[in-house]
């Protein structure tokens, strides 16, 4: 069965083909970082026009790596939740579109369930991994899940304020870096010293399996521009007596390497927290990762110590499938697919996701 899958949740418009949930015939993901870097952060009505203009090139683009063409698709899949509503909304106009014209099945697909499943994209990744602890880390989510099957998942815990990816992005910003800030942060703090600072791991409540990454920004705010001081007495904004023009390159290295280590510290605890708690029978026999920070190479190498002393199997996607794509859309879809359990073009984008309000 060959599925085309439509991404287009927040900045970047994909669209892959594959084949039985496992083969990527073709993954194509035009990005909209260019659009939004000035803005230091992604602009929602920017990123819906720009999914307008680009969605049907990129979906021509993977017809065209696959070899194939839109009479050798078998279902249309579209991430239709959660995201920024405009730019879902063009994704999934375009796949009800062009399941109504072939006549073929549509297939709604939760992005964060993706994300989950993008591990299993890889070139030699088992069918079966499951139980799986699942960990969903991106720009907009940073989310615990006991993991059944691809499409059986239940949330464990979620964060409380930013996600871990935003916090990057932010502490890049404060760093006087590019958008997006991950990667940025992620090669600055390989020449810096992750102990130059205490920033603090935030664990919360002893039994939490939630996150919590403002404190650990707002520290970062402190150590490069000081304490902000009054000017001017009543009523007047906050002034900090300096800023990232004032770091050399080494202290904002130090500054990238501490904060990396509190943020995938604070992660690594809660994944421990949660396989202490995972005492019923099955027990997790894998740990599954996914989301644009899993590409965080601080993390990756944290999370394969965890693995090895936990004694599970550690999942993570290829470094391809870590940010978003359709590939991991199409991969899911199967899953559905193959269960028969379709939708109709009543299908609704929605800006929350499944087990939002849990
Ligand atoms: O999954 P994704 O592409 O989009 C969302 O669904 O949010 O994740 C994007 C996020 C951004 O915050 C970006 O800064 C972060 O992933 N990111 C990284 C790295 N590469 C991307 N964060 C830390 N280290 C990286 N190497
Ligand atoms: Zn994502």
């Amino acid at each position: 069965m060959l599925i085309l899958g439509i991404e287009s949740s927040c900045d970047e418009t994909a669209a892959a083909l594959v084949e039985d949930g496992r083969t990527i015939r073709a993954n194509v993901i035009a990005s909209q970082h260019e659009l939004h870097e000035e803005y230091g952060g992604v602009v929602p009505e920017i990123a819906s026009r720009a999914h307008a203009e680009r969605i049907l090139p990129v979906i021509r683009a993977a017809l065209a790596e696959a070899g194939a063409t839109l009479r050798d698709v078998d279902a249309v899949a579209v991430g239709h939740r959660p995201g920024l509503i405009g730019s879902l909304l063009v994704g999934v106009a375009a796949a009800k579109a062009l399941a109504w014209s072939l006549d073929k099945p549509l297939i709604g697909v939760d992005h964060l369930h993706a994300h989950l499943y993008a591990p299993l994209l890889a070139p030699h990744a088992p069918a079966d991994l499951y139980p799986a602890l699942g960990l969903v880390v991106s720009g907009g989510h940073t989310s615990l899940y006991r993991v059944g099957g691809p499409l059986e998942i239940a949330r464990l815990g979620a964060t409380i304020d930013d996600a871990v990816g935003e916090a990057f992005d932010k502490v890049a910003a404060i760093l006087g870096l590019g958008h997006p800030g991950g990667p940025i942060i992620d090669r600055l703090a390989m020449q810096g010293d992750d102990h130059a600072h205490d920033f603090p791991v935030s664990t919360l409540e002893p039994d939490s399996l939630d996150f919590s990454f403002s404190g650990v920004k707002t520290a970062v705010l402190y150590a490069v521009r000081g304490k902000p001081q009054r000017r001017g007495g009543k009523g007047r904004a906050s002034e900090f007596p300096r800023d990232h023009t004032d770091l050399s390159e080494q202290e904002k290295a130090d500054v990238a390497a501490s904060f990396q280590r509190a943020a995938v510290d604070a992660i690594i605890t809660k994944l421990g927290r949660a396989l202490d708690r995972w005492t019923d029978e099955p027990r997790p026999r894998s740990l599954v990762v996914g989301g644009g920070v899993s590409a965080n190479s601080r993390l990756r190498h944290d999370l394969a110590h965890l693995a090895h002393a936990r004694a599970i199997e550690l999942h993570l996607p290829p470094m391809s499938l870590c940010l978003d794509n359709a590939a991991m859309i199409a991969g899911l879809a199967y899953h559905r697919a193959a269960r028969g359990d379709v939708d109709d073009l009543t299908l609704a984008a929605s800006p929350a996701g499944v087990d939002a309000a849990s």
